[in-house]
């Protein structure tokens, strides 16, 4: 089973990847994006940089082959021997980000999308829903995104509602409001539900 979790910057979704992983137990792969493969975290640190500059489409193509390799070479495998994936972001964050707050387009983005992963797309999408300004309030690093403010933050969250709604019979979107315990119970109650 292939488990992904999205949100807005300071969504929370970090802290409950990994108590999900912890809660799945033994043989769960934890994955987050851009990383998981040594090009993928280098590919990482660029894009992280607050000082680097590139032109959107460029920056969909990064992160894509930072995607493309994750997926041959961990995501696919791990799935094939059987093992439950848990991905903190995944295909969505281009949508959302690329697509919806860099104006690319959301449906572009997605059909790209798809090539790039080869239509493996996660079984279960955990959407963490915070509203965008508490998000920023308490996202701790300071990437080029978040340094971006408010206004980038609430076009992917609008980008992250047409995706809940185009994808629902894979997207779950979580009330991430509340302590990391009753959030962590909400994402149990979703994956559970999912399994049976
Ligand atoms: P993080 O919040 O998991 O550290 O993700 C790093 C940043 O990269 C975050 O601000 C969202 C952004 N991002 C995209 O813009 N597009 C993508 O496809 C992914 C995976 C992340």
């Amino acid at each position: 089973m292939f488990i992904s979790l999205e949100g807005v910057d300071g969504s929370g979704k970090s802290t409950q990847a990994r108590l999900l992983v912890e809660a799945l137990g033994e043989g769960t792969v934890a994955i987050r994006e851009p990383g998981g493969t040594d090009a993928a975290e280098r590919i990482r640190e660029l894009l992280a940089d607050p000082g680097f500059e590139i032109d959107p489409f460029a920056e969909l193509l990064l992160f894509s082959a930072a995607r493309a390799d994750l997926v041959s070479r961990v995501i696919r495998p791990a799935l094939e021997a059987g093992k439950v994936v848990v991905a903190d972001r995944f295909a969505d964050s281009s949508v959302a980000y690329q697509g919806g707050a860099r104006g690319l387009g959301t449906s572009h983005v997605l059909s790209l999308t798809d090539t790039v992963i080869d239509g493996l797309w996660p079984d279960q999408t955990l959407l963490l829903k915070v509203e965008p300004e508490v998000g920023l309030g308490r996202a701790e690093s300071d990437d080029r995104f978040e340094a971006e403010g408010l206004e980038l933050q609430r076009a992917v969250a609008e980008a992250y509602e047409e995706i809940a709604i185009v994808a629902s019979d894979r997207v779950v979107v979580i009330d991430a409001t509340g302590s990391v315990e009753e959030v962590h119970e909400r994402v149990m109650e979703a994956v559970n539900g999912a399994r049976k």
